[in-house]
């Protein structure tokens, strides 16, 4: 690939350093991504820009301006502190005529919102549990057709904010007080869905139009008999990794055709949430074989060694060649401002 002015958008905190040199596991977890990208992408020959960005656009007009990147490379997870505003961002640059990397605005904002994502699911008979909304502040009334267990999230938030083992309940008591739980933490309607026992499975997808689905990736706790769920502490927290021993891998033993109607599920969700880039589905596999979608993720987490970068690895894509791939189909994604 040639040479290429790469703008970097990263939250003003995950700004990462030169160098991990001295740098704890801590640490380095919180910018892993950033450093990740921007250190290959520089190491591949790009000339990178780093922005860190809180609450101001000026930054991104005046680069734009001044440098006129060939890509922005979006790293974005919030902006103004909020999780919904970075489809703002990407909006704000597609306003700018600016190409970027990973989904476009409209993907990014169906895709945030669980709920909608189910309703549009339904309508393509794409399987996904059963569910109900419980706005904020309103009563808990559950819906006779809604059975127990039932699994509590909130309807926006990612990376498991909100979730632990009391996630999943199992009478109108318990569902109430998850409900009013994921209200006070989350300050977002609950969403309730029924809860799916057994295997979780990851499929991460490329493309714009052509899509290349990348192997399906499978969650275990080794070490453990809790329920397989994962929990904020499954995803962030070390020594609870340890102790668990969580371990994500190439799913084993599937037949086939069981990952070729997984595959299928996966590119329909892709095109129904109107999905750009790369992006990855979570998805659960009862006891009884069916398997059901949780949710899309519009850009997920790109660290080298993480789910998304490991599945691709196994598809043949190194990191240098998924980062390539992505940038490549942000510079050719059909943006209507280039009509
Ligand atoms: N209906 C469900 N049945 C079983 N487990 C679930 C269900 N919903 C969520 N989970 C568990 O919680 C995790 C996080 O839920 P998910 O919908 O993917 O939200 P997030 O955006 O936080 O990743 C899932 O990976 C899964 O382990
Ligand atoms: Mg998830």
């Amino acid at each position: 690939m040639r040479q290429l002015r790469v703008l970097a958008l990263v939250n003003e905190d995950l700004v990462p350093p030169e160098t991990m040199e001295g740098k704890s596991d801590k640490e380095i977890d919180e910018w892993k991504t950033e450093y990740d990208v921007i250190t290959t992408l520089r190491e591949m020959g790009h000339q990178v820009e780093v922005l860190g960005l809180s609450d101001d656009l000026t930054p991104i007009r005046e680069s734009i301006r001044r440098r006129k990147p060939h890509v922005a490379f979006n790293l974005l997870e919030e902006f103004h502190g909020v999780v919904t505003y970075d489809q703002a961002i990407v909006s704000y640059l597609e306003l700018m005529r600016q190409p970027y990397t990973g989904c476009n605005p409209r993907g990014m904002l169906i895709s945030k919102d669980k709920a909608l994502s189910k309703k549009i699911f339904s309508f393509h008979r794409i399987p996904s549990p059963r569910f109900t909304v419980f706005p904020l502040g309103r009563k808990v009334v559950r819906p006779k057709k809604l059975h127990f267990p039932i699994f509590v999230k909130s309807v926006i938030d990612d990376a498991s904010l909100g979730i632990s083992q009391a996630s999943v309940v199992y009478d109108d008591r318990e569902l109430a007080e998850r409900v009013t739980f994921v209200h006070e933490h989350t300050l977002a309607d609950a969403l309730a869905e029924e809860y799916v026992d057994g295997r979780e499975l990851y499929v991460g997808i490329v493309g714009n139009d052509r899509l290349q689905t990348l192997p399906i990736w499978e969650l275990h706790f080794t070490k453990s008999e809790v329920p397989l769920i994962a929990t904020r502490k499954v995803k962030w927290d070390r020594n609870y990794q340890e102790k668990l021993g969580v371990k994500t891998e190439l799913a084993q033993g599937l037949a086939p055709e069981i990952e070729k109607q997984v595959t299928r599920i996966c590119r329909r969700v892709y095109k129904a949430l109107d999905l750009s880039g790369y992006a990855r589905m979570d998805l659960r596999m009862g006891q009884d074989g069916k398997v059901y979608v949780l949710e899309a993720n519009a850009n997920p987490n790109l660290a080298f060694g993480e789910d998304f970068a490991e599945s691709a690895e196994k598809a043949g894509l190194s990191y240098e060649d998924l980062l390539s791939k992505i940038i490549g189909l942000g510079m050719r994604y059909r943006a209507p401002w280039k009509n």
